[in-house]
């Protein structure tokens, strides 16, 4: 399949377009922001695209910026192949692929900007999360940004039941069964936190306070920046 090539590779690629409300415009999205940042605006950057799963940012980095060097890593070898397959074989060398959880990444102050799309939120949030956020920060120089999405826990507020239930209506619109909806729930985001706890967590890992970007539903975006 070629870089520019929409079709979605079946199951994963149609159960989060089908889950998740803007997925389609999420990977531009978060490439276009990272792109517009002081470090990884620079010709040759190099990037991180941490959880890269089946390429969806990877197309939009090569397509917005074929200059960056992108390492993209993820634990799963099927995750890995199925986006080797999807950028195919013209990436000019340009795409380092590694087989690794973030946490087990150590490297420091090697990246100018990083994007984590629907990662943390699988990470239990006992210590794992923590660690995930600090080998991040870790890797990126000092004024690096790091763009971060997420589905994030329910808020206490008289409009969340309202909330939920237009999440079910897009699901179902979407045409994703409700079976299939608590399944790939349980999949895609089974440990989400609140703002508060966001906050805490990125800050112990060293960076400064999230700045949210977007919204839609449930599902965040966040900048997050390593002090320079
Ligand atoms: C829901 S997918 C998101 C993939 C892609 N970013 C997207 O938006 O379509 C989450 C990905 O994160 C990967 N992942 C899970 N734990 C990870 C970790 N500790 N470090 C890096 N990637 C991880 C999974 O293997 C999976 O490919």
């Amino acid at each position: 399949m070629g870089v520019s090539d929409p079709r979605p590779s079946e199951p994963y690629d149609l159960v989060v377009q089908q889950l998740i409300p803007g997925y389609a415009s999420l990977a531009r999205l978060s490439v276009a922001l990272l792109a517009a940042s002081p470090r990884a605006s620079r010709q040759g950057a190099a990037v991180l695209v941490a959880g890269c799963g089946t390429g969806a940012e990877l197309v939009e980095a090569r397509a917005q910026r074929p200059d960056w060097q992108v390492t993209a890593l993820d634990p799963s070898a099927a995750m890995l192949t199925a986006a080797q397959e999807r950028l195919g074989p013209d990436t000019g060398g340009a795409i380092h692929w590694q087989q690794s959880r973030v946490e087990d990444l150590a490297v420091e102050g090697c990246f100018a900007g990083a994007l984590s799309v629907l990662v943390l939120q699988s990470l239990p949030d006992d210590g794992t999360k923590l660690r995930f956020l600090t080998a991040l920060a870790q890797s990126l120089e000092p004024g690096g940004q790091l763009v971060l999405v997420d589905l994030m826990a329910p808020e206490r507020s008289p409009l969340q039941g309202q909330v939920q239930r237009a999440w079910l209506g897009f699901q179902q619109a979407s045409g994703l069964d409700d079976r299939d909806a608590q399944r790939a729930a349980q999949t895609h985001g089974p440990h989400p936190i609140g703002a508060a706890r966001l906050t805490a967590l990125v800050n112990a890992a060293g960076f400064g306070d999230p700045a949210r970007i977007f919204q839609a539903l449930g599902y965040e975006g966040f900048l997050l920046q390593r002090p320079g």
